[in-house]
C-alpha cells in the first residue's frame, strides 16, 4: 500500500544552525526556510536524490512540535511520511486493521499543499507516520 518515502522530518533547535550542518557539512542542497503558520511551523526542506528531510522548528505560540521539543532539547526525529495513490482507501485499511488514526480521521492539507493523515506511533513500532495523497 505505501509507497515511495516522501520525506523524514527532524525537529530542531536551532534552524540555521540545522541548516549549516546539512549543506556544508553534509553537502546537500538546503533550501530558505518557510514560515507555515497553519501549520505552527517553520520548515526548511533538504532535497536529496531519493526523498526529503524536513528540518521543523516551532512557529507561534501553538506549535505542535514545542512539547517535542521541549522533551528532545538537542532535537529528534519527529516522523517519516510515506505516499499512498489513495489516502481514504488507505485510512480505512488500516482502521479495519485496528490502527489508529490521529485527530478526527479526516485528511488535512499538509505542508506540500496535498491531503495527509498521521496514524499513532503506538501502532507503527513507535514511529509517528504521516502518510500523504503523492
Ligand atoms: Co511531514
Amino acid at each position: 500500500m505505501i509507497g515511495r518515502l516522501n520525506h523524514v522530518a527532524i525537529v530542531v533547535p536551532d534552524l540555521a544552525a540545522a541548516s549549516r550542518t546539512y549543506r556544508e557539512t553534509l553537502g546537500a542542497k538546503v533550501s530558505a526556510p518557510v514560515d507555515l503558520p497553519a501549520h505552527g511551523v517553520t520548515t526548511v526542506f533538504v532535497e536529496l536524490d531519493n526523498t526529503k528531510i524536513e528540518l521543523l522548528h516551532p512557529f507561534g505560540e501553538k506549535s505542535p512540535i514545542a512539547k517535542f521539543l521541549a522533551d528532545h532539547p538537542s532535537g529528534g526525529m519527529h516522523h517519516v511520511c510515506y505516499e499512498v495513490d489513495d489516502i481514504l482507501a488507505a485510512r480505512d485499511r488500516l482502521k479495519a486493521q485496528g490502527a489508529r488514526v490521529l485527530g478526527d480521521g479526516e485528511p488535512k492539507i499538509g505542508a506540500h499543499d496535498k491531503p495527509v493523515l498521521f496514524l499513532h506511533p503506538k501502532d507503527f513500532a513507535g514511529t509517528l507516520v504521516e502518510l500523504e495523497q503523492a
